[in-house]
């Protein structure tokens, strides 16, 4: 199995390009598959996510060409309604084909997802948002199977902004008769980004800041092209690689300013990092000094994604970081294979305590998901000797070539299968 051998303490310095962002590119690239027709998608990130992603919607049926980071999905050959549970297992993602299915089908059968790394994660308000479409719901063998005659406009009301609840029912929404509000929804770039595609390839949809209005149309363009935004979860995990090695990056970017609560945190805690005017991201490492305290939160509050390389960068600053996590239950498990690596971390149900270290001394450890995965690579990047990261697969499905990427900025970072 890939690992990935790291000789620490190099500090990362040089310039790269952040990719398209994984979590606006699968649930834009399910939205595709509303169009009766083909849809040019740029920007792709080309990592195993997006690739289980292609790989379901061949399985459908859909016809899927790749040339570098453009994907073109011709969605007018549909012939199966079914995301099998080998797909759904290894990405919760596959269950945004279920919106496009029941609204151009009226049928979809989806695996049921289950529990993962990061614990339960239900897809209860998934359903029941679907049902406020008209969509009639059993569980049969382990698969969800829906039903609907036609999609109905409802008024939708989500106990919690989930970001993949809300893709999947404005998704739905697009093709349903009449108007659908979906409030108190997930306000996370990445859902602005599949608002913006689907205006692009025609739906009607508006939002304030309470709610989603989609008014139903009963077709959508064909041959629309559409480029996804630049992945702010990689453009963090590469600043705090380079702030915990002590280095000194800059990341090509574009003008939105997507991260302002890591900037924040990372200038609060004594790191330089700006945005300059022509879209470049500056990371650049100043002694870390601070108590600093985190609490995960839907956005703009502080991503759950950054948290795991966020933590490991706290366990290198002169001062005690204390982190909330209030979006998953089991989002430490990076905790104790830094521990292996000397990191002085306190658990406490869902707060840690770090008390920072001058160094981290490399170690054996294993990836569990993919930002645990990132997480461990901040620590052996800056940490004194060797490590070997197993598990890597998690990490490929988030990163596109991260060590090639790391190498250039001149980080020692090696993938082998012996
Ligand atoms: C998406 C992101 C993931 C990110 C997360 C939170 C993608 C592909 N993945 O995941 O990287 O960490 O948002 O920003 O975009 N929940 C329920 N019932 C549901 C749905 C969710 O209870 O029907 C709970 C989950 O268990 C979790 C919380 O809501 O505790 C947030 O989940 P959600 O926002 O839906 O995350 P995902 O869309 O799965």
């Amino acid at each position: 199995m890939d690992h990935f051998l790291i000789e620490g303490n190099k500090p990362l310095n040089g310039r790269i390009k952040i990719n398209g962002a994984k979590n606006a590119a699968l649930p834009i690239m399910a939205a595709a598959l509303l169009v009766n027709g083909k849809t040019t998608i740029h920007n792709i990130p080309i990592l195993k996510d997006t690739k289980t992603m292609i790989t379901l919607l061949q399985s459908l049926g859909v016809k899927v060409e790749t040339k570098e980071h453009t994907v073109i999905i011709e969605a007018d050959t549909i012939t199966n309604f079914k995301a099998p549970y080998e797909l759904v297992k290894t990405m919760r993602a596959s269950i945004y084909v279920m919106a496009p299915l029941l609204a151009r089908y009226g049928r979809c059968n989806v695996a049921f997802p289950g529990g993962c790394s990061l614990g339960v994660r239900p897809i209860d308000l998934h359903l029941k948002g679907f049902k406020k479409l008209d969509v009639d719901f059993h569980i049969e063998k382990g698969n969800v199977i829906g039903n609907t005659k036609s999609l109905k406009g409802g008024e939708i009301d989500l106990d919690f902004p989930s970001v993949g609840a809300t893709a999947n029912l404005i998704i739905a929404a697009v093709l349903a008769q009449g108007k659908t509000i979906v409030s108190n929804y997930a306000k996370e770039p990445e859902i602005f980004d599949l608002i913006n595609f689907l205006i692009k390839i025609g739906a009607n949809i508006s939002f304030d800041n309470y709610s989603i209005h989609i008014k139903g149309v009963t077709s959508l363009k064909k041959n629309s092209s559409y480029s996804i935004i630049p992945d702010r979860i990689e453009l963090g995990t590469f600043g705090m690689m380079a702030i915990a090695t002590k280095g000194k990056v800059e990341l090509e970017w574009n003008n939105a300013d997507y991260i302002s609560s890591i900037r924040e945190k990372l200038n609060g805690l004594g790191a330089k990092v700006y945005l300059s005017d022509d879209g470049i991201y500056h990371f650049e490492y100043n002694e870390l000094n601070g108590d600093i305290n985190i609490k995960t939160l839907p956005y703009p509050g502080f991503p759950t994604d950054l948290q795991p390389p966020m933590g490991a960068l706290l366990t290198l600053n002169h001062g005690v970081g204390i982190i909330d996590e209030t979006i998953f239950e089991n989002r430490f498990m990076w905790v104790p294979e830094l521990e292996r690596m000397g990191a002085e971390i306190k658990k406490d149900g869902n707060t840690i305590i770090i008390h920072g270290k001058e160094q981290l001394v490399g170690a054996p450890i294993m990836a569990s998901d993919i930002r645990a995965g990132a997480a461990l690579i901040v620590g052996a990047l800056a940490a004194q000797g060797n490590t070997r990261i197993n598990r890597i697969y998690h990490i490929d499905r988030g990163y596109e070539k991260i060590e090639e990427r790391l190498s250039t900025l001149g980080a020692r970072i090696n993938r082998s299968n012996e």
